[in-house]
């Protein structure tokens, strides 16, 4: 689930994050520089300006009758030192880009599909997930994106990357964690109505936990009665992002209610388990009325089990669960506990 820290939150810094890869130092050391040195330059020209404005306004006394000649150490001085300053910017600069931009050969690769308004992974073992990225620490992970409709930008500030999604396009870039934490990835490019909710966490995590989350397929505890798998589901695959559970508006319909409700192009006429199946996998043909078409389809990132959880936990909230939605199924006591 993706929660974003307030700016005004505890361990939010106005300044810069914290420095949580191996290239950001040096993306820091150049930002510095840059800031540093214009600001040097900034005092230097707002004081001679408001030393001469003082001293030559109109009632002043000062002597103006002397012709001036050119200096040529003033005339040097200001063409060289420009050009070394920004030199020096171009090399270091070039040199942090080139850091960023090309991953290391052994790094883990995983593909990043942007679309609005939430991410998805797919890590190295094929497991798929949204609005959550899990990768070992220490790791060089390389991260091959594309956006699945308009320009999205994938930004995660405490490791000081940031490249644009562009639909029917790939665009890569890497980082390597080098400490275990969550770190926010946010959307950077105006994507339309929930942009500024468009965000992810990367989780970084020990070896060992790493391959303990991909051995449960995404930490997923499937010894759960199939109401409550839906509704960590309605989270994890970020179903949130659009639908709320209380009744309140947001991009798609609520689900509070939305249990027998009439809906065009239902088998039935009616919202049923058939309809919420159907309209999860291909959600083009089943656009409730006055909402807009804009929920991608689930063909492939979603199982039939997880389907099912998630009709089973719209029944819960509507009042509707059969006894099977919040109860164990029955084999499940002879599988392994995770
Ligand atoms: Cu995606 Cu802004």
């Amino acid at each position: 689930m993706y929660e974003r820290t307030r700016f005004w939150e505890e361990g939010a810094n106005l300044l810069l994050p914290p420095q949580a890869s191996t290239t950001a130092a040096q993306i820091d050391a150049v930002f510095w520089f840059i800031t540093i040195t214009s600001a040097i330059l900034l005092a230097i020209v707002t004081a001679a300006m408001v030393y001469f404005v003082k001293r030559y306004r109109r009632r002043s006394h000062a002597d103006r009758t002397e012709v001036v000649h050119e200096s040529r150490v003033l005339e040097i001085s200001w063409v060289v030192v420009p050009t070394l300053l920004v030199m020096v910017v171009f090399f270091w600069g070039f040199r942090a880009y080139v850091a960023t931009a090309i991953p290391p050969d052994d790094a883990y690769s995983v593909q990043v599909k942007g679309q609005s308004w939430f991410w998805t992974f797919e890590h190295p073992s094929g497991l798929i997930t949204q609005s959550e990225l899990v990768v070992p620490v220490g790791q060089p992970v390389r991260l091959t994106m594309t956006s699945q409709d308009v320009l999205h930008s994938f930004f995660v500030p405490e490791f000081r990357i940031k490249m644009d999604v562009v639909p029917n396009r790939l665009t890569t870039i890497w980082f390597e964690a080098p400490q275990e934490g969550i770190y926010q990835v946010v959307c950077t490019e105006y994507c339309g109505k929930d942009h500024s909710n468009m965000g992810a966490h990367i989780r970084v995590v020990s070896r060992a936990a790493y391959i303990e989350y991909m051995r449960t397929g995404g930490g997923q505890d499937l010894n759960l009665p199939p109401a409550e798998l839906g509704e960590q589901l309605y989270t994890s695959r970020a179903c949130n992002a659009c639908h709320t559970t209380d009744g309140s508006a947001g991009t798609g319909p609520t689900w509070l209610g939305i249990w027998g409700q009439p809906r065009p192009g239902s088998p039935e006429g009616t919202v049923n388990d058939e309809y919420l199946r159907a309209a999860i996998l291909a959600p083009g043909a089943y656009v409730a009325p006055g909402f807009q078409n804009v929920m991608p389809s689930f063909e492939g990132l979603l199982d039939s089990t997880q389907v099912n959880a998630l009709a089973a936990y719209i029944r819960l909230i509507n009042g509707a669960a059969t006894p099977s939605d919040t109860t164990l199924p029955a084999d499940s006591t002879a599988a392994p506990a995770n």
